[in-house]
């Protein structure tokens, strides 16, 4: 067996970690990434067979039995998951009924998948139907996302308008527009498949005073959906309060999509 810290995707889902931290957007425990995996890039690090222990998943993710997932553990720090994988990631199976996941490596000190684990496997089942390619969940708390959401109203296509207008790069990065949840109490079923339900539409959900989901193909490109939102917010920000001059109109906007040959999200722009 090959050693296990030197696959590419243990190294990539760390040093996404480790970027995400220095962004300032993953305090202390805060955030959470799941990444599917394939049991052929798995093969020559682990033996599938072997199942460490079971650990309920508490919900029915049937329409995933059988994948694999590598999840950040909960209450582990972001800042430590580059320098000890093994006690701050897991990697697991989901089981044929779907409510246990397999423990196959990871989890060292006894400890268990975050505490969001509703939210992001029901978010891959949810993304996997849009695009089967779908891979990548991530979860965190963008300070400039958080902040603009006690300044604007809980309307995700108000808060679209607000990122398009300010930031040219938005509206080629996510045409879709971002998806928005009320404030809900964090980690329960309830605002897993809330979540879920967004993302059939969007590839953000942005969870009001709390944070921002991201899908994606892989960590690469979610984590550039999730900065593109970000840095837009942080331009929202560092001008509230200021008179804003100029702002991308509406018919400005449509000149950007057309010219990148993108659809924005029908009932926005007027
Ligand atoms: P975990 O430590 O369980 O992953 O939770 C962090 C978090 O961001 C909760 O929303
Ligand atoms: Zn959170």
């Amino acid at each position: 067996m090959k050693d296990i810290l030197e696959a590419p995707f243990l190294k990539e889902i760390c040093k996404t970690a480790s970027n995400m931290y220095r962004q300032g957007w993953d305090e202390r425990n805060g955030g959470n990434i799941s990444v599917r995996l394939d049991k052929k890039d798995l093969a020559p690090y682990l033996n599938v067979r072997d199942v460490i222990r079971t650990i309920p998943t508490k919900f029915d993710a049937k329409a995933i039995a059988g994948q694999y997932y590598i999840v950040t553990g909960t209450g582990k720090y972001f800042k430590n998951v580059e320098d000890d994988p093994e006690t701050n990631l897991g990697i697991f199976r989901i089981s044929d009924s779907g409510t246990e996941a397999e423990l196959l490596w990871g989890y060292k000190d006894g400890g268990r998948f975050t505490s969001e684990l509703p939210a992001h496997l029901m978010s891959h089942i949810a993304r996997q139907a849009v695009d089967p390619e779908s891979r990548v969940i991530i979860h965190t708390h963008p300070t400039n996302t958080i902040s603009m959401n006690t300044v604007c109203p809980v309307d995700e296509d108000d808060f679209t308008h607000r990122l398009w207008q300010i930031n040219t790069e938005a509206i080629v990065v996510f045409p879709d527009g971002v998806g928005m949840l009320p404030w809900m109490v964090c980690g329960t079923t309830a605002i897993g498949e809330a979540t879920a339900e967004k993302m059939k539409k969007y590839r953000i959900v942005i969870w009001t005073n709390h944070g921002i989901y991201g899908a994606g193909k892989d960590l690469d490109e979610t984590f550039g959906l999730i900065e593109t939102v970000e840095k837009t917010a942080q331009i929202y920000m560092l001008t509230e309060g200021h008179k804003r001059l100029n702002l991308i109109t509406d018919k400005q906007l449509k000149d950007i999509a057309d010219y990148f040959g993108v659809t924005p999200k029908a009932g926005i722009l007027k």
